[in-house]
């Protein structure tokens, strides 16, 4: 995939790869294509559609799916091993384009004890891995699994030889999400300063969020020359899960100028519906507070928060629930709300305030909101009907 302008984020998505691996039962191929057709629309570059090698149900997958994109670059992942090389090809093979990705562990840890090799036998098995893939596709992306954690000499070392070798995106994974933004940005920072060949490949990143960071990793790791980030739907994923799309996204548009005029290919009024189509798929509910796209994220609470909201949006959100494609935001009547958010309820419901009283409506509400928490439209309404005494039947 050739994209030129130095400014555009290529956004891979392995909602269906990683964070399928994360979900109670898998994924059958048909409804893996429901969901690769939302990321299409979405507009993601990359979708992983899957392991070939790993099993029939995700060979079939990463076909149809090839067979069926319109926009999106269809993906198979691939251990460093010959068959799960020729397994991608199977799955793609015919397709005008397609990527293979292939991955092998460069950390002490992994190399030594998952592996049980050298450091030689790792690097001599990436070449051999990427100089496969290459026979069959001139899109090929390398992983260094753990580079999170790889010694930076190491690090330089595989990524120099990866990119000899033919790979066209080399990708720095934090696979046990292990690092900081500021330790991660420098990880970048040392293979641009360090690795001679690095501007022939795009360097793509792939955090994790074990600890909190994938986010912050990822885009400190864009503000250090990286132009791919790794991501999936709902930050679906191994244990915490992956970096986000939509979090990636809302925040390279929202600080597009602090991020130094970044952007990418996400049709952002696509994002609540692919959210609530991954999570409905994949039986796998959005929590609440979850940034961009919990039902809590444009949901206002306090009186202050509400009032301010009625006058200005902006002065408590900083994007719209429009913007991301959720039809409006939330103002929860509750004991915390002011009197300013009844009237306007009411006035929405076609009440105007010269038919009521509201310090009496008011103070009914407030009665009701302490003994049943939130107060919805039809509560309030009823509020004007009923008298006080009965109210407390
Ligand atoms: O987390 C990881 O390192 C991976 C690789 C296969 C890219 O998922
Ligand atoms: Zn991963």
């Amino acid at each position: 995939m050739a994209i030129n302008d130095d400014k555009r984020v290529i956004i891979f998505d392995t909602t269906l790869r990683d964070g399928e691996q994360a979900l109670q039962s898998s994924l059958s191929p048909k409804q893996k294509l429901q969901i690769a057709m939302i990321l299409d629309q979405l507009g993601v570059d990359v979708i992983e559609a899957g392991f070939p090698i790993s099993s029939p149900g995700d060979m079939e997958a990463v076909r149809l799916i090839g067979q069926n994109l319109k926009n999106a670059t269809v993906c198979g992942l691939s251990r460093a091993v010959d068959k799960d090389i020729d397994a991608c090809y199977e799955a793609m093979k015919g397709l005008d384009h397609y990527r293979i990705h292939t991955f092998i562990a460069t950390s002490d840890i992994h190399v030594q004890d998952k592996l049980k090799k050298s450091f030689d036998d790792v690097v001599e098995m990436a070449v051999r891995a990427v100089t496969r893939a290459r026979k069959y596709t001139d899109d090929v992306e390398f992983s260094c699994e753990d580079a999170g954690r790889t010694p930076i000499d190491h690090l330089c070392r595989t990524v120099e030889a990866a990119i000899k070798a033919g790979a066209t995106t080399v990708n720095i994974p934090d696979t046990v999400g292990y690092t900081l933004p500021y330790e991660f940005g420098n990880i970048i920072k040392s293979l641009f300063d360090r690795v001679p060949n690095i501007d022939k490949a795009v360097i793509s990143v792939h955090c994790h969020n074990d600890l909190g960071m994938a986010t912050a990793n990822s885009l400190t790791a864009l503000q250090n020359g990286a132009r791919q980030i790794e991501v999936a739907v709902n930050g679906l994923g191994e244990r915490a899960g992956n970096c986000s799309l939509e979090e990636v996204a809302m925040t390279i548009k929202t600080r597009s100028e602090y991020m130094g005029g970044l952007y990418t290919g996400i049709v952002s009024t696509n994002i609540a519906r692919a959210s609530q189509v991954v999570a409905g798929v994949c039986n796998e509910p959005v929590p609440p507070h979850k940034a961009i796209v919990g039902s809590n994220a444009f949901a206002h609470s306090s009186g202050i928060h509400q009032d301010g909201v009625l006058k200005n949006r902006s002065t408590y959100e900083i994007i719209t629930p429009e913007s991301v494609g959720f039809k409006e935001n939330n103002l929860h009547m509750t004991a915390r709300s002011g009197r300013h958010m009844i009237k306007s309820c009411l006035a929405s419901l076609g009440y105007d305030e010269s038919t009521y009283d509201l310090d009496d409506v008011y103070a009914r509400f407030l009665k009701l909101a302490d003994r049943k928490g939130q107060v919805f439209d039809y509560d309030l309404e009823a509020l004007l009907f009923f008298s006080p005494d009965k109210e407390e039947e």
